[in-house]
C-alpha cells in the first residue's frame, strides 16, 4: 500500500528540487555516488544545503527547512551559536596548525575529565577513530584478542554491524551478542570470556533505531565482562548529551573506557576517548610516568586548534551539566507530544528513543531490539521522510530525529502540526 505512494512521492522531491539535482549530477562525476558520507545519500538524490541559521536550513534551489536531524547529533547547537564561531576565529586569527601543544587542548581534556567523571582523556578525529583507540587500548591491556559488540550496533565507519559484523570491518575478531537480550549477551561472556578483550556497547542504539538499552541489561553485561576479564568500553559518541553525564551514567555504569564525538567539538571533526587511569596511562610517554612500556597514539589533527577551542566553549560555556539535564527532560517531552500524535493515527509509525533523541519507525509499537526495528516498513519510512521534506521538516532518511539547543518552542511545535497533517494523509491511503 505505502510501497505504490512512494515513486510519486520520489518524483514530486525531484520536481521541487532542480538545483540539488544539479549539484548531485555534478557531485557523481567525481565521487562514487555523488557523495563522501554514504548516510547522508538516499533516492533519488540529497538536498543541497547551503546555508544554516539557527535550526533552520536552506537548500540550493531555495527551500527553508527546520533542521530536525541536527547532523545526527553533532549539530546539537545549531547553526549559529556564535560564542563558538566567535571563539574559533579568534583562535584562528592566531594560530592555525601549530605543530606543538597549546592551551586550549588541556583545557578542554580538564572540562570532559570533570564533567564526564574520567581520570584521563585523548582525543583523535572523529568518533570512528576513538573507538578504535579505545580497542587497541584494550588488546593492549589484556593481551587478548577478541571483542564483544552488539547486534545493531554502530561505532564507525569500520565498525558497524547492522546485521551481524560488515564485511568491510577493520578486521578484528568479533563476537556478536543480542542487544537488551542479557541472558544471549551473558551466554556468550561465558563461552568466550577467557578470550575477550573488551565488551563495547551504545547505551542507546544510535543508527541501530534509538533503540535504548535496558539497565538491567548494561549492568549485567558490564559485570560479567569485568569478571571475565575484560574491559567495558562504553560508546558515548552520540549519547553523552543524555543527564549530566551522559547515558551511562543515568544507567548506573562507570565505563572502563568512554567514547566520545560529534557534538563536543562545536561542527568540527572531534573524536576522544578517556576513562580510568589504569588504562588511559598506558600512553603515558613522559619521563614522570616512569612506566616501562607504553602505546604511542599518533594524528596530525589530534589536537587541532579550532576543535580544541570549540569544545572547550562547548563544554565551558554552551552545554553545562543543568543544561544538559533540563535538555534530556524537553527531549523526552518531545518525544511524548510526537507519540501523542502518532496515536491520532491509523498509519503504523512509532516513535522509540531517549531524551533529545529520537526516530520514527514504519512500526506499530516501538522496537525495543534491533530485530524489531529491521522488522519495520520501509516504503512507509520513506514516506514519512519525504512527505516532512516536502512540509519543511529535514529528519534523517532512517527516521532519525535529535532535538537541538537552537530549536523554538514554536518550531517543535511546527513540526508537530506537519507530522500531524502528514499522517493525516497517510491514513486516508489506508481507508
Ligand atoms: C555511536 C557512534 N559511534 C561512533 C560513530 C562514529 O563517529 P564518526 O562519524 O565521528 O567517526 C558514530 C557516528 O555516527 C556513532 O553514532
Amino acid at each position: 500500500m505505502f510501497a505504490d505512494r512512494v515513486q510519486r512521492a520520489r518524483q514530486q522531491f525531484a520536481d521541487r528540487n532542480p538545483g540539488s539535482r544539479r549539484y548531485y549530477d555534478e557531485a557523481r562525476q567525481f565521487m562514487p555516488g555523488g557523495h563522501t558520507r554514504t548516510v547522508l545519500t538516499h533516492a533519488p538524490f540529497p538536498l543541497n544545503f547551503v546555508a544554516g541559521e539557527g535550526a533552520t536550513l536552506t537548500d540550493v534551489d531555495g527551500h527553508q527547512y527546520i533542521d530536525l536531524l541536527g547532523d545526527y547529533t553533532a549539530g546539537l547547537l545549531g547553526h549559529s551559536e556564535h560564542r563558538v564561531i566567535d571563539a574559533v576565529t579568534a583562535a584562528l586569527n592566531t594560530n592555525v596548525s601549530v605543530g606543538g601543544v597549546h592551551p586550549a587542548e588541556a583545557r578542554l581534556a580538564r572540562l570532559m575529565c570533570e564533567r564526564f567523571g574520567l581520570d584521563r582523556v585523548r582525543f583523535t578525529n572523529s568518533g570512528t577513530e576513538a573507538n578504535l583507540m579505545a580497542i587497541s587500548t584494550a588488546l593492549m591491556a589484556t593481551n587478548r584478542k577478541k571483542l564483544m559488540v552488539f547486534h545493531g550496533g554502530y561505532h564507525g565507519g569500520v565498525l558497524y554491524f547492522a546485521s551481524g559484523a560488515a564485511p568491510w570491518n577493520a578486521p578484528y575478531d568479533f563476537v556478536v551478542a543480542p542487544y537488551n537480550d542479557l541472558p544471549g549477551a551473558l551466554a556468550l561472556i561465558e563461552e568466550h570470556g577467557s578470550e575477550l578483550a573488551a565488551v563495547v556497547m551504545e547505551a542507546m542504539l544510535g543508527s541501530g533505531g534509538c533503540v535504548p538499552a535496558d539497565g538491567y541489561f548494561v549492568r549485567g553485561v558490564a559485570t560479567a565482562a569485568r569478571a571475565a576479564g575484560a574491559l567495558f568500553v562504553a560508546d558515548e559518541v552520540m549519547t553523552s548529551r543524555h543527564g549530566r553525564r551522559g547515558l551511562m551514567n543515568l544507567l548506573g555504569v562507570q565505563p572502563d573506557i568512554t567514547t566520545y564525538g560529534k557534538y563536543i567539538g562545536g561542527g568540527f571533526s572531534f573524536g576522544a576517548f578517556g576513562g580510568s587511569a589504569e588504562f588511559l596511562d598506558l600512553y603515558d610517554t613522559s619521563p614522570e610516568g616512569g612506566r616501562s612500556w607504553s602505546i604511542s597514539h599518533a594524528g596530525t589533527f589530534n589536537n587541532n586548534v579550532a576543535t580544541m577551542t570549540a569544545g572547550g566553549v562547548v563544554l565551558g560555556e554552551v552545554f553545562s551539566a543543568d543544561l544538559a539535564e533540563a535538555h534530556t527532560e524537553r527531549g523526552n517531552e518531545f518525544r511524548e507530544n510526537v507519540a501523542a500524535v502518532l496515536a491520532r493515527h491509523k498509519a503504523p509509525v512509532s516513535v522509540s528513543g531517549f531524551g533529545s533523541m529520537m526516530s520514527l519507525h514504519g512500526l506499530r509499537t516501538a522496537p525495543t531490539t534491533p530485530v524489531e526495528a529491521m522488522e519495520r516498513d520501509n516504503a512507509l519510512n520513506e514516506l514519512l521522510f519525504l512527505g516532512l521534506l516536502e512540509r519543511g521538516v529535514y529528519i534523517a532518511t532512517r527516521g532519525m530525529m535529535n532535538v537541538g539547543l537552537a530549536h523554538t518552542d514554536e518550531q517543535l511545535a511546527t513540526a508537530l502540526d506537519r507530522l500531524d497533517d502528514l499522517l493525516g494523509e497517510l491514513d486516508e491511503l489506508m481507508s
